[in-house]
Parts: structure tokens; C-alpha cells; sequence
């Protein structure tokens, strides 16, 4: 958004960034790399310290060597030795238990310690990157040490970052929402979902309002459908113990996947300032009609991979993996049909799938319009005149690609449908920055905007929950096996043609 940019790129006061479960795989795969990149860029207030808080007993340095490590590994740019040392000098770690008060007054006194020597207030940014069984804790030690209302109210006012899972059903994510309400203003919450990062997703709302030509036609008068789908070829890998008890609907459908459709589904936002668009994204998804979850017209489908082929490489199934209890009925596939029931979208089916082992690793937005009159046109080409669409690749090949008709070259009239490009590295090169850099850079900014608000994250479990529990009251009977490296359960495409449509992403369009 051309007002982002500037907005983000402020002058954030000096700046003491303590991560929570910092030798963990996030901080050395995300959030290590996001920092140097940020600071690479000269991005990071010149006043930044670096406080790594974990349960560990490590020195500072082997918390140093443990960073540098993980840049090595990681981060998109190589770390000279001459930039680590001025780096390393500023990070420190902070061995405690989360649920012992005593560390963190400890880790108080050494905030203020820091201060001192700086001669000037810092504000805290206090990232929450460990197992959800300890935000509890985490925050609650925040309240009662003081340090959430560090400065408050200020511009060096504490902030906390919240990584998902935000809750596991509606009652946990408003039972979390009440513990960091108590103890922190809504302006100093910044709950993460990584797809808001994206640069593919942040642009999706410059695509939308910054060219008329979209607006006149993003409505249920052109639109037949709207399909949203992330999917990733790789399985579970060694996240078994986590995501059995989560599964496909509360690993991506609830955030992920449900910001891309408030994205899409929005209306224009009255600003781009952060209440603007997380007021609308509300609205949005505020308006989606409470899910059918049985019968004929169910509008959802689960499934779970079973062996298969991946890129031509044999693939085991879901049950075989690491950690995974050989009873286990959690989903590995979601699809669901939502209806969005307000004046722009009503009757226009919302698709949304997500699922690990599928064919390839693609998120998407497609918008397919209303199929033309063939009546001009002979009676082969009416029938495979294709409707238009419009797809939107956040990741991989980023880019928007327009699908049209055009005649073929000749004496006769032969239509065939032709696409109109546009890749974000043919254009603007690959030196795009991570998800997690921005989305740090913004908080150490304040700014909300990418964020999700707290009433966002309950809507979109109000809506999902009746899913869980009726899946939960149904054991494994409708959980529908299907074969890695396909495109996920028969019953998913069959929800479709009941529809009049058929999934796009996989199909021959590409
Ligand atoms: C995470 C999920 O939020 O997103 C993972 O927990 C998933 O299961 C990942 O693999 C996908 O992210 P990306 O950026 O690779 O699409």
C-alpha cells in the first residue's frame, strides 16, 4: 500500500526485543533471519537490543553462536564476520521458567539495566514464540511484573506479539483474549498471522483498490465463484506431536486461509489505517452464513493422506508419520463452501481448501466470472467457451495471471482461451523481503494493520468451531482417505459439480 511503506519505515524509539522460547526452531528459521535482514537494511532502531528468553541454561554466547548459526543456515543474505560482531554485542539470554514471577522481575531488573546505560527510555517488544500451553503464563508474569505496563501510553509503551495458534475453539481464543486484554491496551497486541506479511497479500489490497477496472465487476453480478486454495506438497514432517492435535481447519483454514477471503471479500476501506481494514475485514466475515455441516448440502469436507507419489518420490502416509498415534483421526485436508450473505456477495460460493500432501505447494485466489453468451459462436465453441478468471498466485511464482478468450489465428473462427501475465520477479526482481520481517518492523512501529485484532480471531472461530465439534462427535465417518500427491478427497470435487463448479488450481488452466 503506497501509505505502508513510509509508515513503517518510522523512526521506532530504542528498542529492547525479548523473544519468548528463543531457542526454538521459530527464532533460528524466522525471526533470527528477520532481524539481521531488518538491520542489513538499516530498518531497526539504532538502539536495539536483543533479549532471548528460554527455559534453556545458556550463556550469552552460546546463545550468539546459536543465532549465528541459524543465519548461516537461514537468512537470505550472508552474514559477514565484521557485521556479526556488532551485532552479536547486543544479545543476550535470560535462562527462567515461564511460569516463575522471579524471572521475569529478573529480567525487569535487566531491562532497566539496559536503560541506564542508554540513558533513555526503550520501549519492550515482548515476542511470544513458544508452545500455546505457556501464553498463559507468559502473559499473566507480564501483568505482574510490570513490565506490559512499561510506559504505557507512550511512545516507548511495552508490545506484545502473539504467534499462533490464537486459541484452539471460540471459548479458548476468548479466554486468551480476556487474559491479554487484562493486562494490555488492544493498540499494544499484535497477534501474528504470517500470510499477513506476505508481500503477495499486502498487495493484494493495492490490486483491489488501486485499479477501477476491478471494482465494477467484483460483485455478484460477474462473479459465479471465489476459490481460495493453499496447499503444500510436503506432510507433516517432524511436527507430528503438534499437529495431530490441531489438523488442517485450525492450522491454516482458521487464520490463513480466512484472511486471504476477508482480504478478497472486503469492502474498501474508509483509510488504510489499521482500524479501517480490520473493521472491514470484520464486517466481511461477520457476514459468512453459519456453515451446513451435514447432510446433502454439507459444505465441508475432511480428509487424511494415505501413501502416495510426491513429485514422483514415494510418500508414506499421515498414520506412518513420526508422532502420530496409529488412531488418530485428526485432518490432514479441509474444504469448505461459504456464503457470504451482504449485498456484494450474496450467492456467490466462497471455496476454500487447504491440505498437506496434495499435488503441489500453490496458494491462490481465483475469481472466476459469470460464463458468456455462446450465441455468437459455432456450436463446439460455445461449449468450450471458457468463463474468465482471474488468478491471483500469492506463493509460489508469485504473480496475477487474467484469462481471456481470444480467436485463434486463421480463415475460421476458432476460439481458445489466453492468458495475460504478470510475475512479481520478472518485474521487480527476487530480493523480496520475508513475511517475518515486515511483520516485526510494523509492531516495532506500532502499526496494527497486518495484524490480526482480537475480535477477528473470534469471529472466524465462531464460525469454525460447529465444524470441530460435529467432526468430534462423528469419529472418523466422514474423514475421507486420499492418496498424497493427488488433490485431496473425491467428496471435495464432488461439493462442487453439486455446484456448478470445479476446483481451478491443479486443472489444466496453468
Ligand atoms: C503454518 C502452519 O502456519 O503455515 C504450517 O502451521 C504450514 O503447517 C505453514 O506448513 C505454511 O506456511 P507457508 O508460508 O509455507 O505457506
Amino acid at each position: 500500500m503506497s501509505k505502508l511503506p513510509p509508515k513503517s519505515l518510522g523512526s521506532p524509539p530504542p528498542t529492547i526485543l525479548v523473544i519468548f522460547g528463543a531457542s526454538g526452531d521459530l527464532t533460528a528459521r524466522k525471526l533470527a533471519p528477520a532481524i539481521f535482514n531488518l538491520s542489513e537494511d538499516n530498518l531497526l532502531p539504532q538502539n536495539c537490543f536483543l533479549i532471548g528468553v528460554g527455559r534453556a541454561e545458556l550463556t550469552d554466547n552460546q546463545f550468539r553462536n546459536y543465532l549465528k548459526d541459524s543465519l548461516k543456515k537461514y537468512s537470505r543474505r550472508k552474514v559477514s564476520d565484521e557485521i556479526w560482531k556488532t551485532l552479536e554485542a547486543k544479545m543476550h539470554f535470560h535462562s527462567g521458567s515461564y511460569d516463575d514471577l522471579e524471572a521475569f522481575i529478573s529480567l525487569e531488573k535487566k531491562i532497566l539495566s539496559m536503560e541506564d546505560a542508554l540513558g533513555q527510555n526503550a520501549q519492550c517488544l515482548f515476542y511470544i514464540s513458544t508452545p500455546p500451553s505457556v501464553f498463559e503464563s507468559i502473559l499473566v508474569n507480564l501483568g505482574e511484573s510490570g513490565l506490559a505496563k512499561r510506559h504505557q501510553f507512550t511512545d516507548c509503551a511495552s508490545k506484545v506479539i502473539i504467534e499462533k495458534p490464537f486459541g484452539k475453539d471460540l471459548e479458548s481464543a476468548k479466554r486468551l483474549n480476556e487474559v491479554i486484554n487484562h493486562r494490555f491496551d488492544e493498540s499494544q497486541v499484535f497477534r501474528i498471522d504470517h500470510y499477513l506479511g506476505k508481500e503477495t497479500v499486502q498487495s493484494l489490497l493495492v490490486q483491489r483498490f488501486s485499479n477501477s477496472i476491478f471494482e465494477p465487476i467484483w460483485n455478484r453480478n460477474y462473479v459465479s465463484c471465489v476459490q481460495i486454495t493453499v496447499s503444500e506438497d510436503l506432510g507433516v514432517g517432524s511436527r507430528g506431536g503438534y499437529y495431530d492435535k490441531s489438523g488442517a481447519l485450525r492450522d491454516m483454514m482458521q487464520n490463513h486461509v480466512m484472511q486471504l477471503l476477508a482480504l478478497t471479500a472486503m469492502e474498501p476501506p474508509s483509510s488504510l489505517d489499521a482500524e479501517a481494514i480490520r473493521d472491514e475485514k470484520v464486517k466481511a466475515l461477520k457476514a459468512i452464513r453459519q456453515i451446513d455441516v451435514n447432510g446433502e448440502n454439507a459444505e465441508v469436507v475432511r480428509g487424511v493422506y494415505e501413501e502416495g507419489l510426491v513429485a514422483g518420490e514415494k510418500a508414506k502416509g499421515y498414520l506412518e508419520e513420526e508422532g502420530i498415534p496409529e488412531d488418530s483421526i485428526t485432518e490432514t485436508y479441509a474444504a469448505l463452501c461459504l456464503n457470504i450473505e451482504n449485498w456484494r456477495w450474496k450467492g456467490v460460493p466462497f471455496y476454500l481448501r487447504s491440505g498437506k500432501r496434495l499435488a503441489h505447494k500453490a496458494s491462490e485466489i481465483a475469481v472466476q466470472f459469470k460464463r458468456p453468451p455462446g450465441i455468437l459462436f459455432g456450436q463446439d465453441d460455445r461449449f468450450s467457451l471458457a468463463p474468465n478468471l482471474l488468478v491471483i498466485r500469492i506463493q509460489p511464482n508469485e504473480g496475477i495471471t487474467l484469462y481471456l478468450n481470444s480467436k485463434t489465428p486463421g480463415l475460421e473462427t476458432k476460439l481458445q482461451p489466453i492468458q495475460l501475465s504478470f510475475g512479481y520477479e520478472t518485474t521487480f526482481g527476487s530480493n523480496t523481503p520475508e513475511a517475518y520481517e515486515r511483520l516485526i518492523l510494523d509492531a516495532l512501529n506500532g502499526d496494527g494493520t497486518l495484524f490480526i485484532r482480537g475480535d477477528e480471531a473470534e469471529i472466524s472461530w465462531r464460525l469454525l468451531t460447529p465444524v470441530l465439534d460435529f467432526w468430534n462427535e462423528q469419529g472418523s465417518r466422514d474423514l475421507e482417505k486420499y492418496a498424497s500427491g493427488t488433490w485431496g478427497p473425491i467428496a471435495a470435487e464432488k461439493m462442487l459439480l453439486a455446484r456448478g463448479h470445479e476446483w481451478i488450481t491443479g486443472k489444466d488452466y496453468k
